[in-house]
């Protein structure tokens, strides 16, 4: 479903320091490059305090530099020397431990497609200096400490940005309105900040967009209606929404693999919610809503699924009648009003919570704890109170 990021010729410079390869953004691995201009490669290399694996020790001039990848523990701050490597096409340092403000030599480095400085330990406000980075198609700075807004010069990308990840920092202001001209986004993250205000009514306009993750913020109605025929995994959780219902274009994409509304104000009958597909679904996380009917036929049509997070709502049905996927690990309905008794199949999950509800009966052998059992009608046996006969 994604495009692809051009693949580099092979004189330029492609510098991979990173632990945890991005998640949602596809990175393409080159087999060889080399190293263009070693003085600046060697000034990076000095201002790098800790290198607990000695990964760069064994790193020297004229080596093939895509070997350097799989568990880096850089610290200290990104030298400025950086500036130097001016033919780098793709710097990933993510996955490290690196400190300090993002250096505003970076800018030097206008070949630069790709960009990934998370996770990191950065701080500081994220420069607005990308009038000079306009290749980049990658944008990765998410899990580090940025302040501030995001910067106006952002919008100069355009054109050529297929990704952008800024979440997991703390971020304020308000989600800008020039994001909805980036035709070809395909992944937006501006999730885990402090982002307020609504999201512009512009984002109807990004109609290519495959992952949408803008949970874990303050942002308040009403949610725009987006022109998007195929959402992949749109997480719009915890923030100030009040959604309604679950939007058409979520209904309708034949592609969606993950679902998550939690604590978003919707209020249906979730017997009556017929998605156009619900074959690839991983995840659905429907918490902390006003949902009442039965998830069961929801669930008897999923193949795949991997959590099913909807406690806090008023959800009705017979536990027995559930279909367990063969890949299900997590399954919360705590807080509804469940009724019947547990299958023997939950055992086999990696979390269960079926707390507070109309539960009755026997509790098959698990591993879990009694909060996970408690506030039922009447289960019973260990960890809750033996069975009366
Ligand atoms: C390589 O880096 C040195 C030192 O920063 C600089 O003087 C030189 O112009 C660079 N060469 C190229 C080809 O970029
Ligand atoms: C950047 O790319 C362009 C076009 O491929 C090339 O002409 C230019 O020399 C590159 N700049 C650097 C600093 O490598
Ligand atoms: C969407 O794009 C069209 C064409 O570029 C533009 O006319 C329209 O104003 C945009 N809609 C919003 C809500 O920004
Ligand atoms: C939910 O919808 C089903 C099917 O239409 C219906 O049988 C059930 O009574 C509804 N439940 C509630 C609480 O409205
Ligand atoms: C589950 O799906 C099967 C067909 O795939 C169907 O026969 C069965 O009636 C369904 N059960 C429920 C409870 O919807
Ligand atoms: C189950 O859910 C209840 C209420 O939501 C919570 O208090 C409890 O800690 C949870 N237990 C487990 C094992 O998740």
């Amino acid at each position: 479903m994604h495009s692809l990021p051009h693949l580099p010729s092979p004189h330029y410079f492609i510098l991979s320091l990173f632990l945890i390869p991005t998640l949602r953004c596809l990175t393409v691995a080159a087999t060889t490059c080399h190293v263009d201009n070693e003085s600046g490669l060697l000034a990076f290399k000095s201002g790098i305090t800790s290198d607990s694996f000695g990964k760069l020790n064994s790193w020297s001039p004229g080596t093939d530099c895509c070997k350097c990848v799989a568990g880096n523990r850089l610290s200290g701050q990104i030298p400025s020397s950086f500036s130097k490597l001016t033919k780098l096409i793709h710097l990933n340092l993510g996955g490290n431990l690196l400190t300090g403000t993002i250096p505003i030599g970076i800018q030097q480095l206008k070949n630069l497609t790709f960009l990934q400085l998370g996770p990191n330990r950065l701080t500081g406000s994220i420069p607005d200096f990308f009038s000079s980075l306009t290749e980049l198609r990658i944008l990765t700075l998410s899990h580090n400490k940025f302040s501030g807004k995001i910067p106006p010069s952002i919008s100069l990308l355009s054109s050529n940005l297929i990704c952008l990840e800024l979440g997991h920092n703390a971020l304020t202001g308000q989600i800008p309105d020039f994001l909805g001209k980036f035709h070809g986004l395909d992944t937006l993250d501006l999730s885990w900040n402090r982002l307020t205000g609504t999201v512009p009514k512009s984002f109807g306009n990004l109609t290519k967009i495959f992952n949408l993750d803008l949970s874990h913020n303050f942002l308040v109605d009403p949610f725009p209606e987006m022109k998007v025929k195929g959402i992949e995994s749109l997480d719009l959780s915890y923030n100030g929404f009040h959604l309604g219902e679950i939007p058409k274009w979520v209904t309708s994409s034949p592609i969606i693999y993950s679902l998550k509304l939690a604590k978003c104000g919707i209020k249906i009958n979730l017997s009556e919610w017929k998605p156009v597909e619900t074959y690839f679904y991983d995840y659905i996380d429907l918490s902390e809503n006003e949902i009442s009917g039965s998830p069961v036929e929801l669930l008897n049509r999923t193949n795949y699924l991997v959590g099913f997070w909807v406690e806090g709502n008023q959800v009705r049905f017979n536990m027995e009648s559930l279909k367990f996927s063969k890949t299900l690990k997590y399954l919360d309905l705590s807080r509804n009003l469940v009724f019947g008794k547990l299958p023997a199949a939950i055992a086999g999950l990696e979390k269960v919570n079926v707390s507070h509800n109309h539960l009755c009966g026997p509790i098959p052998a698990t591993k879990f704890p009694a909060s996970a059992f408690v506030g039922n009608d009447c289960l019973c046996g260990p960890p809750l109170q033996r069975c009366k006969v």
